[in-house]
């Protein structure tokens, strides 16, 4: 499988306080050295906590902010070297989903016009030509063609959603990066709007980055997921891996998130208590280790590197220990010498 998208050791920090002349004197490092790849017509969730980094991986992988470090290639050209020029032309072929369709589309601006508006950019069809693939494209995410006169205040958070969906693969791109595409619809029409995004991958081959902080939708989308913490992958695996066997101690307290139909399932992995912890990752160790229940003094003294532990790349010096679930299978009274520390009770 050829890659759409690859990231090596893209780091991003911001300025967060400057002296009295204007010089930066402090940062946030918010993107820490992530490395992922997504081959072509593939699904890769980005998974984690408000404040991990999605959105500036998501922002960086596009180029639409510049990286401190690290390389970015699409479609095996090197994006970083691009010219603006290029960077212009291969915008039609990676394009963003936002949260927040309200935002995303202009407010002045007839939904037709929005629709076109890549096709304007990017392709030399006829104006009778660009409102054709309009109409075709605002039926094919389930809006009406007399929609196309409208503007974006008519219409509902899921409706606006399937616009911007439909402005996204107006110019059939490789990839989309898709940031929290549903979050902030309405429980009753997010499966929908996923469905929507999962079949027109199917028609037409894209790729997705997919950034959500709920797991429960990675489950319905995503080939592999990647977990992030504090701006660093700690895991990584394909989604049944990832849900069949957590490593990462920060994977399974967030899977014990999600809610599960099976209630035995559901216990055990709610079994993974974590510290709440404010403020600053530490300056050096793993940077989980204030809130991790399995941390010892070595996670203290030096980061975990990505390391393989049976098909996933997980960051933790104890990814090999028995996963929760086993030990709630296991025979009763044969304690696992860590159950102290997952179970709570
Ligand atoms: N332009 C910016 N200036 C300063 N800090 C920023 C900026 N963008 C993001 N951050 C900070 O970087 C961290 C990661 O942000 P973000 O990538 O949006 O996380 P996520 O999408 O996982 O919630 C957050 O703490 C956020 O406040
Ligand atoms: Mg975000």
């Amino acid at each position: 499988m050829t890659d759409v998208l690859r990231l090596s050791g893209i780091t991003k920090s911001f300025v967060t306080g400057r002296t009295l002349l204007g010089k930066p004197n402090s940062y946030f490092h918010a993107v820490r050295g992530v490395t992922l790849s997504v081959a072509r017509g593939e699904t890769v969730a980005v998974v984690g906590e408000s404040g991990a980094g999605k959105s500036t991986v998501g922002r960086l992988a596009l180029r639409l902010i510049e990286p401190d470090d690290g390389g970015i290639e699409f479609n095996g050209s090197d994006l970083r070297a691009a010219s603006k020029e290029d960077l212009r032309r291969l915008r039609g072929r990676m394009r963003m989903i936002f949260q927040d369709p309200y935002s995303s589309l202009d407010p002045s601006m007839v939904v037709g016009d929005t629709v076109a508006e890549p096709l304007l950019v990017h392709t030399k069809m006829s104006a009778a030509e660009r409102r054709a693939k309009v109409l075709d494209l605002l039926q094919r995410v389930g809006m009406d063609t007399h929609h196309m006169d409208r503007f974006p205040y008519e219409f509902s958070g899921g409706q606006l959603q399937r616009i911007a969906i439909a402005r996204a693969i107006t110019t059939d791109p490789d990839l989309i990066v898709c940031d929290e595409p549903v979050a902030a619809l309405d429980m009753s029409i997010r499966a929908q709007v996923v469905n929507l995004l999962r079949d027109l991958q199917v028609e037409r081959g894209m790729a997705y980055l997919f950034i959500t902080h709920d797991l429960s939708l990675v489950r319905l989308i995503a080939d592999r997921v990647v977990v992030m913490y504090a701006g660093q992958i700690v895991e990584s695996a394909t989604t049944e891996q990832l849900f069949a066997e957590p490593r990462h101690p920060y994977t399974r307290a967030l899977l014990a998130a999600v809610p599960v139909p099976d209630p035995n399932r559901r216990k055990s992995q709610t079994a993974i208590p974590l510290a709440a912890v404010q403020g600053k990752p530490p300056a050096k160790g793993c940077s989980f280790a204030p809130r991790c229940p399995l941390a010892t003094e070595e996670c203290t003294v030096e980061a975990p590197p990505l390391a393989e532990v049976a098909g996933h790349d997980v960051a933790c010096y104890h990814a090999d220990h028995v996963p929760v679930a086993e030990l709630s299978e296991g025979a009763p009274g044969t304690p696992h010498p860590r159950t102290e520390l997952l179970d709570p009770h």
